[in-house]
Order: C-alpha cells, then sequence, then structure tokens
C-alpha cells in the first residue's frame, strides 16, 4: 500500500515513517531529507534550496516534483511512504499523475494532528543521526547513554538549521497556508485518515495501524 503522512513541522512524520519501514518493508520517500542530502552533497540543487529551506520556506514545486518522479521509477518496495510531500495542491495533483504513470494506487492519506505547543517543544529538542537519519529527541526519546546511535551506532548528532523558533514559524504558517488544504482534497477523494499525534510514540504507531486496518 502506498501512504502520505502529512502533518505540520514536528507532527513525527518521519518517527513513524522509519518505524513503517522497519516493520512492514515499506520505503520512505522524505522530501525533506532528500533536499538536506542534496545540500550535504554540495550540488547544484542543493545550493540553490538552502537559503529558502533554512528560513522555512517551501521550495518549489518543479524541484520537489522531480525529485519524487526520480524516486518513484528508481527505488522498489512494499509500498511507499511520501513523508512531507506533496505539500500544495500542484504537488498533489503531480502526484495523482505519477502514481497512474507508474501505475500505482494511495491507499490512504495519514493526518498527524498535533497542536502548536507540542510543535514548538518537540522541534526544539530534536536531533538526528549525522550517518542514518535516526530522529531522536532530548526529552521524548534521549540519546543512548553510550553516545552512539541505537540503529546504526554512530557517534555523530546534528540539529537542523530550521529547528529554531524563528523558523518554526514560517514553517507553520507554510503549512496552515499551503498544505491544510491538502486535508480537504484528500477527504473529498475518500482517503483520509486523521490520527491522534499527540500520545507516546508508541501509542501514535498503534493509531496508524488501525486507521490502515493492519
Ligand atoms: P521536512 O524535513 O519535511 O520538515 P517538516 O515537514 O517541517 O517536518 P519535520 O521533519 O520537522 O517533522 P516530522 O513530522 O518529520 O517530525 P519528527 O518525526 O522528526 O522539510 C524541511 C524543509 O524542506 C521544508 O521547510 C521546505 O523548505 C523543504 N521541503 C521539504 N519537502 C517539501 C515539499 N514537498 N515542497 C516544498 N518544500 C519542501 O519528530 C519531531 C521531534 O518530535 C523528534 O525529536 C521526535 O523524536 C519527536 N517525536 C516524534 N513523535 C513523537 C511523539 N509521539 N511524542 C513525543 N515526541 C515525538
Ligand atoms: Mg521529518
Amino acid at each position: 500500500m502506498n501512504i502520505i503522512l502529512i502533518g505540520p513541522p514536528g507532527a513525527g512524520k518521519g518517527t513513524q515513517a522509519r518505524i513503517l519501514e522497519e516493520e512492514r518493508g515499506m520505503v520512505q520517500l522524505s522530501t525533506g531529507d532528500m533536499l538536506r542530502e542534496a545540500r550535504t552533497s554540495g550540488t547544484e540543487l542543493g545550493k540553490k534550496v538552502a537559503d529558502i529551506m533554512d528560513s522555512g520556506g517551501l521550495v518549489t514545486d518543479d524541484i520537489v516534483v522531480g525529485l519524487i518522479d526520480e524516486k518513484l521509477q528508481s527505488v522498489n518496495g512494499d509500498g511507499f511512504i511520501f513523508d512531507g510531500f506533496p505539500r500544495t495542491l500542484t504537488q498533489a495533483a503531480a502526484l495523482d499523475d505519477l502514481l497512474k504513470a507508474n501505475k500505482k494506487e494511495l491507499g490512504a492519506v495519514v493526518e498527524m494532528q498535533v497542536d502548536d505547543d507540542a510543535l514548538v517543544a518537540r522541534i526544539t529538542a530534536r536531533s538526528t543521526c549525522a550517518n542514518c537519519g535516526e530522529v531522536y529527541n532530548d526529552i521524548t526519546r534521549p540519546i543512548p547513554d553510550d553516545g552512539r546511535c541505537s540503529t546504526c551506532g554512530a557517534s555523530d548528532f546534528r540539529r537542523r538549521a530550521d529547528d529554531n523558533e524563528e523558523s518554526l514559524r514560517t514553517r507553520l504558517m507554510e503549512y496552515y497556508k499551503k498544505t491544510a488544504p491538502l486535508i480537504g482534497y484528500y477527504f473529498h477523494a475518500g482517503l483520509l485518515k486523521p490520527v491522534n499525534g499527540l500520545g507516546e510514540i508508541d501509542d501514535v504507531k498503534g493509531e496508524i495501524a488501525a486507521s490502515l486496518g493492519a
């Protein structure tokens, strides 16, 4: 099954996508991760998007649609998890076309609902393994005592440049203005599954499983 995880910054999309990958063999397609990877490797694309990402704005639709198009043609898996894509109605229409062209369908759109206060607290406490991308949180999911990533054993952890209050304000505004309309779009398509994203990571995982019917 191919699914979308939709929700504001810090809702837990990446955290739950990695769990779904591990437990169900699905493949996470995070446009945010792809763009950060382009920046780390110093590509022209990475340089082009750096300032926009750090400020919390959205990069252009053609860039992210191009990234997803490339992945859909080159990656195989037991279902895709679209994480942070689509984020505009234009991207949603493009995804419909891409799925059709690749003879794939969307099974569900999971809307992760978390209130703004919790988002600020989560984001300002987040760190990520620089090697494998595992997501940690100073309060709710601390880095293990030995200072090594529980997934890959690396000991280098990063904070994201856009994880500060000012960028977060812009990211939230972008979400409510440009991404929230997709909730109506997918409700109308009969695909929307709202989930309470405020519980513990395991509880949210259970809610998502129930919403997917498994
Ligand atoms: P992106 O990387 O997608 O960032 P985002 O949408 O802002 O979402 P985050 O990754 O910040 O949050 P998340 O929901 O994944 O939460 P996480 O699981 O990490 O995009 C970054 C930028 O790239 C954009 O601003 C834009 O510039 C550009 N971009 C990307 N895609 C684009 C597109 N399609 N179009 C245009 N531009 C695009 O969790 C957060 C924290 O909370 C962690 O510390 C985690 O441990 C903790 N946590 C998770 N779940 C729980 C829980 N249940 N309880 C307690 N803590 C929890
Ligand atoms: Mg994420």
